[in-house]
């Protein structure tokens, strides 16, 4: 029987807790005001400082010596001169380097840093750790956050994020530049694969999962680091598609789409925040007082640190031109509230705010602000009192239990978009298939960029045991399998199938990321497209595998495949995962978290309005993606039924509770999603034609089975942002949908 402790005895609990952490809090502040008072402006400058690796290592910045080793004469100076309090990276993320130089590099740093910081700050060490500790060879390098997305398992990627946490600070990093929140809804962005997608509800999700994952119960865990939510805000959606160019977006769709994962993860308690490195409707981020102060600060109440991004100081006047110089630059920045400074290639950041400082153009007291974050982020860590753990703590970095984490999670994600006459699985065939594609033989292709370097070009990378798709593929169908290289030349396509039933084309995107990544088309690069058209032209049955940063357009192609798997950039796992979905060993988890675009120019989101839906006498508008957002086939079965809601009527004060069972089956194991969504009838603000509201995913083992799932919804659940910036859930009539089912309530 279980047993219920008293309510009054929770309430009281619940008090104490709150009081004990509003004394914590208390207590800690007058620790870091107290540490404040004896800091000289130099040093408070210097915690305000994040330096490359590059800048304290042997060789050239961002072209370290391999293996990297810190050069001691340029790390004093750094410390001794410029008392600089935080470090980066891996010298521009020009390479990884083993889990042992990892940690001697972090522990020379932190030792050399104690004998001559005077006040005993540690370092703060960061980097981008985005899909596991990528800069860590040996690793386990799991899907890149798009696919994380596409699993709509938010259990899964808390535990994905838990294990990147586990292996970035067993290097001795306790920061990691992750999650990404801004939204994917321009995929030309050379970074639409580092998104969770285009939906708010979704990456909402998804950030929250991610924080709890990064973060733990307590930052100051051997295996937490703190989360740094990127890029407040605004980032994603460059007019033109190229990265770090002028976005326009008016402070409502601002409101409506792009802050809210952000204020989610706050929230949910993330800790740090790296601001946008574009401009919005003009005003860069970095300078933007409305955005650092008015919404970060006071609507959204964070109290962490906020970090620039890379040089984004001097870029202020080298390159967005709002300031006249340099020193202009490092004075707008900090009066619009930026912390610390990702200069991060050398101290002029640190000479020009001191002369600020020493003019009165920036009081002593503003630096304080910041300070006080940083120091109160360095406790919250334990730096004040360990930086590193013994090795013994960390025996599972790159562990086969991570590496299964690594697997599920390709499965869970990779997406089968297309399957005439259930082609797939080529379960128990006798049939004979033949592989071939650029995607079908690399594993850098697999896991993209931020994966051993910033671009991820190394087409050489391997990471011992893991395997290609071929590879992979070869272990499951041995003998009946045809292996040819990327791009078979006509006549040896054409003699291989003659022994063969069928082609798998592994069709890929070259691997980048940011400025280098940019591009001016979706379009399928050409060889690629003749490959596609060779392997059809004999007339066998074509499966595509698509391997893709963003959605490339294949419409044609698809046409005419018979089957179609996307995997997005599923990790170092992702080889085995794809050859075991396409072979029948395990069931396709995954549905878009996007809409993937039937041509380059059709943009256009799930959450569309009407004015873009089809209408029969102006097709052109039509909404008709290649495939809708949440499309994804699956080997299981499921169906929603019993959809019942406890009231049609919405106010204020009550909530109204959604039912509805799913029946499940299937010979496999895996899991199925079925998402929520509604649409309001109408609204002052045009109304989206469906909006996600909620989701379940379930993981089920084979067989058949039912499961009940019930949610309340509130009428805040259904709220907007109005013309006067206002969130509002004005009264009307709504349509609930789930599955085949609909339900009407109305709000009052
Ligand atoms: C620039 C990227 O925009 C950002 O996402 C990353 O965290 C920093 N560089 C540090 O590598």
């Amino acid at each position: 029987m279980k047993r219920f402790l008293p309510i009054s005895l929770v309430m009281l609990l619940a008090g104490w807790f709150s009081e004990t952490r509003a004394q914590h809090a208390e207590q800690a502040s007058r620790w870091a005001d107290s540490l404040l008072s004896r800091m000289t402006v130099e040093e408070k400058i210097g915690q305000m400082t994040l330096i490359d690796l590059g800048v304290v290592a042997k060789g050239k910045p961002c072209a370290l010596e391999l293996p990297q080793a810190i050069d001691n004469d340029k790390l004093r100076m750094a410390l001794q001169r410029y008392h600089v309090g935080n470090i980066l990276n891996t010298g521009c993320g020009s390479g990884a380097m083993t889990l042992e130089n990892w940690r001697r590099i972090i522990r020379t740093i932190q030792e050399e840093n104690q004998a001559i910081n005077r006040h005993g700050i540690s370092i703060l060490y960061g980097i981008d750790a985005i899909h596991g500790a990528n800069y860590t060879l040996g690793s386990t390098l799991f899907p890149q956050q798009l696919a994380q997305a596409a699993s709509w398992n938010p259990e899964l990627v808390e535990r994905v994020n838990r294990a990147s946490a586990y292996e970035t600070r067993a290097a001795g990093i306790p920061w990691n530049f992750s999650p990404v929140l801004d939204l994917g809804r321009q995929p030309l962005w050379s970074r639409f694969f580092e998104t969770y997608g285009e939906d708010v509800y979704l990456a909402t999700t998804m950030g929250q999962a991610a924080i709890r994952g990064l973060q733990g119960e307590s930052l100051s865990s051997p295996y937490s680091v703190a989360a740094c939510l990127k890029h407040f805000a605004g980032y994603s959606m460059p007019l033109s598609g190229k990265d770090r160019t002028p976005a326009w977006i008016p402070e409502r769709e601002l409101r409506e789409y792009f802050l809210p994962p952000f204020a989610a993860a706050f929230n949910a308690g993330a800790a740090t925040t790296m601001i946008n490195s574009g401009d919005i409707s003009g005003t860069p981020v970095h300078v933007d007082s409305f955005m650092l102060q008015q919404v970060l600060r006071r609507e959204m109440g964070f109290k962490g640190l906020a970090v620039t991004d890379w040089e984004d100081i001097y870029k202020l006047s080298d390159i967005h031109r709002v300031a006249a110089n340099r020193k202009e630059a490092v004075r707008m920045a900090i009066e619009a509230g930026i912390d610390m400074s990702m200069t991060p290639n050398d101290f002029q950041f640190n000479d020009l705010l001191l002369d600020l400082v020493k003019e009165g153009r920036i009081p002593e007291s503003r630096l304080d602000v910041s300070v006080k974050r940083i120091l109160l982020l360095k406790r919250q860590l334990g730096l004040f009192e360990q930086t590193t753990f013994a090795d013994s703590f960390y025996t599972a970095v790159g562990s086969e239990a991570h590496r299964k984490l690594s697997y599920d999670a390709a499965v869970a994600s990779i997406t089968l978009l297309k399957n005439e006459n259930n082609t797939l699985p080529l379960e128990n065939t006798r049939q004979r298939w033949a592989i071939c594609g650029p995607g079908a033989h690399s594993m850098h292709l697999l896991n993209g960029a931020w994966s051993r370097s910033w671009q991820g070009t190394d087409t050489t990378y391997r990471h011992e045991g893991r395997k290609t798709i071929a590879q992979a593929m070869q272990d499951n169908l041995g003998d009946q399998l045809r292996v040819l290289p990327a791009f078979p030349d006509a006549t040896q396509l054409k003699k291989t199938m003659r022994a063969a039933d069928g082609i798998i084309v592994c069709l890929a995107e070259k691997p980048g990321t940011e400025i280098p990544c940019n591009i001016d088309a979706l379009d399928l690069p050409a060889d690629q497209k003749k490959l596609v058209a060779d392997a059809l032209a004999i007339g066998k049955p074509v499966v595509l595998v698509c391997t893709f940063n963003r959605p490339l357009i294949i419409t044609e192609e698809v046409e005419k495949a018979a089957a179609v798997l996307y995997t997005y950039l599923p990790g170092d796992e992702g080889g085995r995962a794809t050859a075991d979905i396409l072979s029948g060993k395990a069931s396709p988890g995954g549905r878009l978290p996007f809409t993937y675009p039937r041509s380059s120019g059709d943009i256009v989101h799930y959450d569309r309005k009407h004015t873009e839906n089809m209408y029969s006498d102006f097709s052109a508008n039509g909404y008709r993606p290649l495939f809708d957002f949440a499309h994804g086939l699956s080997y299981l079965t499921h169906v929603a039924y019993a959809v019942k809601v406890s009231d049609s009527v919405l106010n204020d004060s009550n909530f109204i509770q959604l039912q509805f069972t799913v029946l499940h089956s299937g010979s496999l194991s895996g899991q199925l999603t079925v998402p929520v969504y509604y649409s309001r009838a109408y609204a002052s603000i045009t109304p989206p034609v469906k909006k996600l509201i909620r989701f379940v995913t379930v993981e089920r083992e084979p067989g058949h089975s039912n499961q009940t799932f019930a949610f309340a919804l509130r009428k805040s659940d259904f709220s907007f942002i109005n013309r006067r910036m206002e969130r509002v859930s004005e009264p009307g009539p709504v349509t609930l949908y789930i599955g085949d089912f609909t339900k009407q309530i109305t709000i009052r």
